[in-house]
């Protein structure tokens, strides 16, 4: 019976829900998905359909990663829940873990819509938000009240904080009291922590992916003392040698990790016209997700847990970037393509494909094939 749930389930998203969503605008779709699973996930009926319908279970899935229990690797990454309202939807249809945010220390508007752009050929969207959201102080009220409710969290919640989007903030001191501000109140509530350094589409670019700049801000996080772990979330396309210098600079922080990647910047062999602005994200991203996930692994696999993120959209997807050395993985474009029932049939593939290689448990396969890269 359960099969039939779900195989119906994954087939009614893509063959009826998914064609009448994407006669719509995306950015239409994002903000009524949100609605929706924002009020969804504030009755505990529905989420225990949601939980029924679509999450898969199973012990070998999990680990202890810092000291937080994963009940599986997959994750949902920055950018889908930015206000910090679908963790316990999330969580219901089988998240091991949630990104929320990026999150800023000041309210901000983001840039002009429209934000998303599809490109269904290419199983990609390009994203130009610019970092919207609530702000650090009306984030932390939602996620005060989230604590005290039934629906609470039971999975690591990740805060992912950004430099917030103005010309204010644009200088380097500037830039740093701003994340030193965000993490500083949203301390107690966050499991982990994610540093977008990366995001493509805010003013000023990317200041903090130098080494110096770098090394300015992480030794003020330093100072903070933060009791949760912290990961860097890493830019997508930039050369290996320039990518390597950061890393470089992380591993002589308190950082525990790195998600990697963003956004792809590049371009080339995307069927997008030059006028629609903004990163790339799925599809697009794979491969050197997969490469950088695998450098990283072989220089620094002892001293940084990775989470891999990047056009993951089936079980072999996950099980690649884990097999290359991330300890967790997370998606988003996956979610918008393939519907909710992606997250439990990742979870099912990657038991049978642990099966297939004689692994008992998850953690075994990580890193085997980093050194085939
Ligand atoms: C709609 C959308 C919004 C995003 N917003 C953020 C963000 O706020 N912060 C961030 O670190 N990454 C953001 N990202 C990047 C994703 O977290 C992820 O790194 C990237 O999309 C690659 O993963 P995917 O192929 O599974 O989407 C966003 C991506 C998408 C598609």
């Amino acid at each position: 019976m359960g099969n039939i749930v779900r195989v119906f389930t994954h087939q009614t998203y893509v063959g009826v829900i998914k064609p009448l969503l994407f006669t719509q605008s995306p950015d239409v779709v994002h903000s009524k998905a949100v609605e929706l699973g924002s009020k969804v996930g504030k009755h505990r009926p529905l989420r225990q359909l949601a939980s029924l319908s679509w999450a898969y279970k199973n012990p070998r899935l999990s680990q202890t990663i810092h000291g937080l229990e994963y009940d599986n690797p997959v994750g949902l990454s920055a950018g889908f829940d930015k206000n910090a309202r679908l963790i316990p939807i999330m969580q219901a249809i089988g998240f091991g873990h949630i990104t929320v945010g990026s999150i800023t220390s000041k309210v901000c508007e983001g840039n002009p819509k429209p934000w998303f752009h599809r490109i269904p050929e290419q199983k990609a969207i390009v994203v130009h938000v610019g970092l919207a959201n609530t702000g650090r102080e009306a984030i932390a009220a939602s996620l005060r009240d989230a604590k005290g409710s039934q629906s609470k969290a039971r999975v690591p919640v990740t805060i992912s904080v950004a430099r917030t989007n103005s010309q204010e903030t644009s200088t380097d001191k500037e830039g740093i009291d701003d994340y030193v501000q965000t993490l500083k109140t949203l301390r107690l509530y966050a499991d982990n922590f994610e540093i977008n350094i990366s995001c493509p589409n805010t003013y000023g670019g990317e200041p903090f992916t130098t080494p110096a700049r770098l090394d300015a801000l992480l030794g003020a996080i330093d100072a903070l003392n933060l009791m949760q772990p912290v990961y860097i979330k890493m830019p997508s396309d930039v050369p290996w040698r320039k990518y390597c210098s950061l890393l470089d600079v992380i591993i002589r922080h308190s950082v525990q990790g790195v998600t990697v990647s963003n956004l792809r910047k590049n371009r080339q062999g995307i069927a997008v016209s030059s006028s629609v602005k903004g990163g790339i994200s799925g599809l697009p991203t794979q491969a050197a997700s997969d490469l950088f996930i695998a450098k990283t692994y072989q220089k620094y696999g002892d001293k940084l847990t990775i989470i891999g993120v990047g056009g993951i959209f089936t079980a072999e997807d996950a099980y690649r970037k884990i097999r290359l050395g991330a300890s967790l993985v997370d998606l988003l474009t996956g979610l918008i393509y393939e519907g909710p029932s992606l997250v439990g049939s990742i979870n099912r593939g990657l038991v049978k494909l642990l099966d297939r290689d004689g692994f008992d448990s998850i953690e075994d396969a990580i890193g085997i094939d980093a050194h085939k890269v």
